[in-house]
C-alpha cells in the first residue's frame, strides 16, 4: 500500500493557481462534508477529503493529476455522488476533483447520430436539449434527473431501459481521457466500427474512476421512438412475476424495453414516502413493462400479446399507462424506491446482484431462506429484465445495533454465493468501489484480480487515482 502525502498548504495554493481560488474548498468542513460521501446509507463509507477542487478544462484536469504525482496526494473523481458504492469517496482523504463545471454539451452532430459532452452533464438534460431533433440518448439511470453522464460511463450504468437498449457502455463511441498520470489521451471517436488496436474504451467504461478521468464523452444517439406505452402487471407472489421475464421475450418473442420488478413492501414504502396510490394491496409482486417502437399499431400490438401472456400466466391484473402523465407516475414510483427505503429503514444495505436472468425465478426461494434463517428483512426490486435485483437488507427493529454489522455480513456472504451458484455476480450496476471490495475474492479468482490490478499499475504506477476502490 502507498504511504501517501498529507495536503499541505503549498499544494493548495497550487491548486488555487490551477482552478482558481472561487473552485476550491479547504478548511470549511461543511463544504467539505457534501464531498464524503455518496448515496450509500452507512457511515463506515463516508470520508473527509482534505480538499476538493473543480477544474473546468481538460488543462486543469491533467495538471492536478500531475502535481497529484509530483507530490504523492491521492485524487479521488467524483461525479454528482449518486452513485451506490462509495466509489467517489476519497478512501485515503487528499484530494476530491469534481466535475461539476465540465458541464457543457459540446456538440450535437445530427449526420452522425452522436453527442460530445462534458462529463459534468445531468444525464436528463442530454436527452431535454435532444428532444427536438427527435433523437435521444438510451441510458437510463434511476438517478437520471440527478446523476452525472460522467458517473455512469464510471460506473458503467445500467438503470431501467437496458432490456432493449443496453447499458452505458453500447453507447460510449468515445472519450478523452486524463490518465491518471496527467498524459491526455483520446480513444475511440465517432465511427461505428473500430478496432484499431485494443479496446481501451471498453476497459475505461466502468473503471469507477481508477484508470482515468473522462474530460470529454462522446455518445451514440438514437432516433427517438414516437410511440411508448407502460404496463404495470400484478401478480400474486414474485416467482409467478419473475417466469414472465423469459415468457415474454421466448413465447411473446418481444424484447420490451424495460421489465422493472417491485415487490409489495417496495411499493407500499415508496407509495407512502411519494403520497401516491397504486394498487399493490391486492399484489405480492408489481412488474413494470414498457414497451416502445416507431409505430403506434406495433407498440400497441406488442403490448396486447405482453398482457395476455402474462393474465394466461397467473397474472392477476393488467394496467396500462399509454399517456405521459400515468406513465410518468408508474415510472416515478419505481425511481423512488431506493430513496424511500432509505428514508423509511436508515440501516440497510442496498444490494445489486445479477443472475442470467432465467434464474430470478430460482433465486427467489433462497432469499426467502435467507430472510428467515437470519431474522432480517429482505425486500426486493429492480430490473427483472436484466436479472439484476435490489435485495435490500434491512435491520430487524429488535436487532440491537451492536449485532448488525456482523449479522449485515453473513448475510451478504449468504447472499453473494446464493447468486454465484446461479451465475450470477456480485453487482450488476453499482458497482464495487469500497463497499463490495472485501468481497470481490468470493466472486473472482486471485489470477483475475491480479491482472487487473498489473493493468492499475500500468496505468497508474503511483497510485494516486481514487485508491482504495475494487481490489
Ligand atoms: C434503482 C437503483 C437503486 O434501480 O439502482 O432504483
Ligand atoms: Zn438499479
Amino acid at each position: 500500500m502507498t504511504a501517501y502525502n498529507p495536503v499541505t498548504p503549498a499544494i493548495v495554493a497550487e491548486l488555487c493557481d490551477i482552478v482558481g481560488e472561487s473552485n476550491v474548498i479547504h478548511a470549511d468542513t461543511k463544504k467539505l462534508e457534501a464531498y464524503s460521501h455518496d448515496e450509500v446509507a452507512d457511515e463506515r463509507f463516508v470520508r473527509m477529503p482534505d480538499v476538493v477542487v473543480k477544474p473546468a478544462s481538460t488543462e486543469e484536469v491533467a495538471a492536478i493529476m500531475k502535481l497529484a504525482n509530483r507530490e504523492l496526494v491521492p485524487v479521488t473523481p467524483r461525479g454528482a455522488g449518486s452513485g451506490l458504492s462509495g466509489g467517489a469517496v476519497p478512501a485515503y482523504g487528499g484530494i476530491v476533483l469534481s466535475v461539476e463545471r465540465m458541464d457543457r454539451i459540446l456538440e450535437i452532430d445530427r449526420d452522425n447520430l452522436v453527442v460530445v459532452v462534458e462529463p459534468g452533464v445531468v444525464t436528463n438534460v442530454i436527452n431535454e436539449v435532444l428532444e427536438e431533433d427527435g433523437l435521444f440518448y438510451a441510458g437510463y439511470p434511476m438517478s437520471v434527473e440527478t446523476c452525472f453522464i460522467g458517473g455512469n460511463v464510471a460506473e458503467n450504468a445500467g438503470g431501467g431501459k437496458a432490456v432493449k437498449y443496453g447499458v452505458t457502455g453500447r453507447y460510449v463511441m468515445g472519450l478523452e481521457v486524463v490518465l491518471p498520470t496527467g498524459e491526455v489521451v483520446e480513444l475511440g471517436g465517432k465511427t461505428v466500427k473500430d478496432v484499431t488496436g485494443y479496446d481501451l474504451i471498453n476497459l475505461m467504461v466502468g473503471s469507477e474512476g481508477t484508470l482515468g478521468i473522462y474530460t470529454r464523452i462522446i455518445l451514440k444517439l438514437l432516433p427517438l421512438p414516437v410511440s411508448q406505452v407502460d404496463m404495470l402487471v400484478l401478480f400474486e407472489d414474485v416467482p409467478t412475476a419473475m417466469r414472465m421475464v423469459p415468457e415474454i421475450m421466448t413465447n411473446g418473442r418481444i424484447v420490451p424495453t424495460a421489465i422493472e420488478f417491485m415487490d409489495k413492501l417496495s411499493v407500499q414504502t415508496t407509495c407512502k414516502y411519494l403520497q401516491e396510490e397504486l394498487p399493490y394491496e391486492q399484489a405480492g409482486a408489481m412488474l413494470l413493462i414498457e414497451v416502445d417502437g416507431s409505430s403506434e399499431t406495433q407498440v400497441e400490438e406488442d403490448y396486447e400479446t405482453i398482457g395476455e401472456l402474462c393474465l394466461k400466466n397467473g397474472a392477476i391484473e393488467v394496467y396500462v399507462a399509454d399517456n405521459h402523465t400515468t406513465r410518468e407516475r408508474v415510472w416515478a414510483v419505481r425511481r423512488n424506491i431506493a430513496e424511500a427505503f432509505k428514508v423509511f429503514s436508515p440501516v440497510q444495505s442496498l444490494e445489486d446482484v445479477v443472475v442470467p436472468f432465467g434464474q430470478i425465478a430460482a433465486l427467489v426461494p433462497e432469499l426467502e431462506k435467507l430472510s428467515s434463517q437470519h431474522n432480517v428483512s429482505l425486500p426486493c426490486y429492480g430490473h427483472a429484465g436484466d436479472g439484476n435485483l435490489h435485495v435490500t437488507l434491512v435491520k430487524h427493529p429488535d436487532t440491537p445495533m451492536s449485532e448488525w454489522e456482523k449479522q449485515e455480513r453473513t448475510v451478504l456472504i449468504e447472499l453473494y454465493n446464493a447468486v454465484k451458484r446461479v451465475g450470477g455476480t456480485i453487482s450488476g450496476e453499482h458497482g464495487i468501489g469500497i463497499k463490495r471490495r472485501e468481497f470481490m475474492p468470493l466472486i473472482m479468482d486471485q489470477t483475475l484480480i491480479d491482472l487487473q490490478r498489473r493493468i492499475k499499475a500500468t496505468f497508474d504506477p503511483n497510485q494516486v487515482l481514487n485508491p482504495g476502490k475494487m481490489f
